[in-house]
């Protein structure tokens, strides 16, 4: 299911990630401890009983939406209600603080309108819509592909960018989610705390990792996703107008990767339950590196290579080796799962 453009999303590797890991969850839950947009947890949805967590408040509500039971989402009434409130013509934040920046004024209107639409609904079935809203501000954005940067107005693909309507993509957003999505096998639970800190729930069977690799901060790259989902109006700051309480990940400093890579080994490893890493061959921890960590706390660590071309976010496409590091105390591990 494709909600946003995404720095690192797995989507396009789901068929070699998502059968790894479950085959290590031998028949018990999955844990995905960085969950992003959801790639991973919601291909297992069907088959397996999926956490899913992850620091970000907007992550956490496309879980909630991805991972929850379906239900119908009221898009006609969010678009009546938005209407409702853009001929009243007030201004809100967006329009406020964002016009000519990732978005028109126009577009900025919209999204105040849905955000208020949204909020007047009840909370149960808040989470899809507003994934749809992030899904259409992610479509009509005017930057490289996040929100870090924005492109200069001259710049010859903003015109198109901004005569996009972000109203009448949400519905679209939101029809294609709800014609979608798929029922899940168990009960799922999102959570939002530091991977490092997750304690292990009773009928996991496998972790699976996917951190950070490079020194780019999600909650940077990210800010305005988190002020949509968090309904507020923060103060901001320097061109791009980040939020100034922004998460700060371990993984994201070479001084700080490798305990936060420790710390997680320890606790998965104690737990006598296999860990799936996802990193990459250019990420802040050498590989041999992360290989001799995961080897001091685990018997077996294998390797798989995943060679493709990357979308560098704005700049041109490049070579990149991924790798999937799978981390357990036997060959058996997986069996040994299921005999729990
Ligand atoms: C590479 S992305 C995960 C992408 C995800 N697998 C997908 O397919 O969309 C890394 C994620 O880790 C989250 N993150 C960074 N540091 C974290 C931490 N210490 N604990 C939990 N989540 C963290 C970020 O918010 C980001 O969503």
């Amino acid at each position: 299911m494709h909600t946003l453009r995404y720095m690192g999303s797995k989507l396009a590797l789901v068929d070699i990630i998502a059968p790894i890991v479950h085959e290590y969850a031998a028949g018990r839950g999955v844990v995905d401890l960085m969950a992003g947009t959801h790639a991973i947890g919601y291909a297992l949805k069907p088959h397996a009983r999926v956490w899913a967590n992850d620091v970000q408040h907007y992550s956490q509500v496309i879980g909630q939406a991805l991972l929850g039971p379906c239900k119908l989402a009221p898009g006609q009434l969010v678009h009546q209600l938005a209407r409702e409130y853009l001929a009243r013509q007030r201004k809100g934040f967006f329009e406020e603080v964002y016009s000519n920046t990732y978005f028109s004024p126009e577009q900025c209107r919209d999204i105040d309108a849905i955000r208020t639409a949204i909020m007047a609904l009840d909370p149960p079935v808040q989470p899809l819509c507003l994934t749809a809203l992030m899904a259409a501000m992610s479509y009509c954005q005017s930057t490289p592909g996040h929100f870090a940067q924005f492109l200069p107005r001259e710049h010859r693909r903003v015109q198109a960018l901004r005569r996009l309507r972000l109203l009448d993509v949400f519905r679209h957003k939101i029809e294609e989610l709800e014609e979608g999505l798929v029922e899940g096998k168990g009960e799922n639970t999102i959570s939002g705390v530091a991977a490092e800190e997750f304690s292990i729930p009773q009928a996991a069977g496998v972790g699976y990792l996917d951190p950070p690799y490079t020194g780019d901060q999600y909650s940077r790259f990210y800010h305005l996703l988190e002020t949509v989902v968090l309904n507020d109006s923060p103060a901001v700051k320097h061109k791009a107008r980040y939020r100034q309480d922004r998460f700060r990940s371990n993984f994201c400093y070479p001084s700080r990767v490798e305990e936060a890579f420790l710390r997680i080994l320890s606790v998965w490893a104690k737990a006598d339950l296999p860990l799936v890493i996802s990193y990459s061959a250019r990420g802040l921890l050498p590989l041999d590196r992360l290989h001799s960590l995961a080897r001091s706390h685990y018997h077996r660590v294998r390797q798989r290579n995943i060679d493709r071309r990357h979308s560098s976010m704005g700049k041109g496409e490049k070579p990149v080796r991924e790798v999937v590091i799978i981390a357990s105390q036997s060959r058996l591990q997986s069996r040994l799962n299921t005999n729990r």
